[in-house]
């Protein structure tokens, strides 16, 4: 059957990639209704060559538009206060921000790592998208610790502007403008703690007690919740330069030691990753290649030089279609699937 779409913050960076995910992904579309703020009534979004007016989100628009599932990345603000209204309407709220991740009895899920925790979902209505990082740093660990028993992750991310929604990227082209116009210095961030433009800023999101940021958390305890075991975790995430592809350095602890030919077949298998590891003919995944793409990028996979139970690789995924849209569309598939059955 075909499903009635709500998308709440429709206007946005990942609401509009939403819109064309569904379409590529040819997700089963009855109708869109496309939500944001009151500023954004009167303008159009396109599906299928068909226009849907913005309506503005309100506590009783789903009651009057009756809609099968609701995609919510409005921001986590938005989300708490809203995604209620949705549920009460009848309707599966699948939710980008950050707000409901942690809850016990939200689902939390990549559909490559763990599907089956969808099934959950009719305790509360909802079902968490996970933090971009997270997504793609899961979909490569998931596999590797099914053959050889993961123990402990390090990570460095290069995360792109597109985390911060349409103002980030808008931001940083921006300070690049400023840069040819010799202005630079000159120049004043607003949604970025410093300018990002030939910078890297290590910090995204806020610091917490133990000096870790938010951000980071965010890794340590989704990649948990979602791989079902208290694998030991520490990241470092950097906003870099770049516009809407996050790459990650991770380095893995295993139980057992790794033959690195076989970690690269299991990966070359897995589910929506791609691996390309040419060393010698420079061929490794980067940022403007991953960009616009549904899959997660893997290369310069590799063994440690000391101890043969650390597995060294680069990983590069589009931050608003795999780190938001694309997960949440294959989501909203695993979801329809379940409730077919
Ligand atoms: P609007 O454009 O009307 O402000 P991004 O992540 O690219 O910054 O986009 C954020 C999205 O969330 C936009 O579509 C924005 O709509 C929407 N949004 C932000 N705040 C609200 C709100 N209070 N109510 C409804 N939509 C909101």
């Amino acid at each position: 059957k075909k499903q009635k779409i709500a998308i709440v913050g429709a206007t946005g960076a990942v609401g509009e990639e939403l819109l064309n995910v569904l379409d590529e992904l040819d997700f089963p579309v009855e109708s869109i209704l496309p939500l944001a703020s009151a500023k954004s009534v009167g303008s159009e979004v396109e599906f299928k060559g068909k226009a849907y007016k913005v309506k503005e989100l309100t506590e009783n628009v789903f009651k009057e538009n009756p809609i099968d599932i609701a995609f919510f990345s409005a921001g986590g603000s938005v989300s708490e206060k809203y995604a209620k209204f949705a549920v009460e309407s009848g309707a599966v709220v699948i939710d980008n921000t950050s707000h409901f991740r942690m809850e016990k009895d939200v689902p939390l899920v990549v559909p490559e790592c763990n599907p089956e925790d969808i099934k959950d979902w009719k305790k509360t209505g909802i079902i968490a998208n996970p933090n971009c990082s997270t997504i793609q740093m899961v979909q490569v660990l998931k596999p590797l610790n099914d053959a050889f028993n993961l123990k402990r992750v390090d990570v460095s991310t290069y995360q792109a502007a597109s985390g911060a929604g349409k103002e980030g990227m808008q931001e940083l082209v921006e300070a690049m403008q400023s840069f040819f116009a010799f202005k630079l210095d000159e120049f004043e961030p607003q949604t970025f703690p410093y300018t990002l433009a030939l910078n890297l800023i290590p910090q995204i999101d806020v610091f917490m007690d133990n000096d870790y940021t938010k951000e980071e958390l965010k890794m340590v305890n989704e990649t948990q919740k979602i791989l079902h075991k208290n694998l030991e975790v520490s990241a470092t995430c950097v906003r870099v330069p770049v516009l809407r592809s996050h790459s990650e350095a991770i380095t893995m602890h295993f139980e057992k030691e790794i033959d690195v030919k076989k970690a690269k077949e299991i990966l070359k298998k897995a589910p929506s990753v791609i691996v390309i590891d040419d060393p010698k003919n420079k061929k490794y995944p980067m940022p403007l290649m991953t960009s616009d793409t549904n899959e997660t990028y893997v290369g310069r996979i590799r063994a440690d030089v000391y101890d043969k139970k650390i597995l060294h690789l680069w990983c590069v995924a589009d931050q608003i279609r795999v780190g938001a849209a694309t997960n949440a569309v294959r989501i909203a598939q695993k979801w329809l699937e379940l409730k077919n059955k």
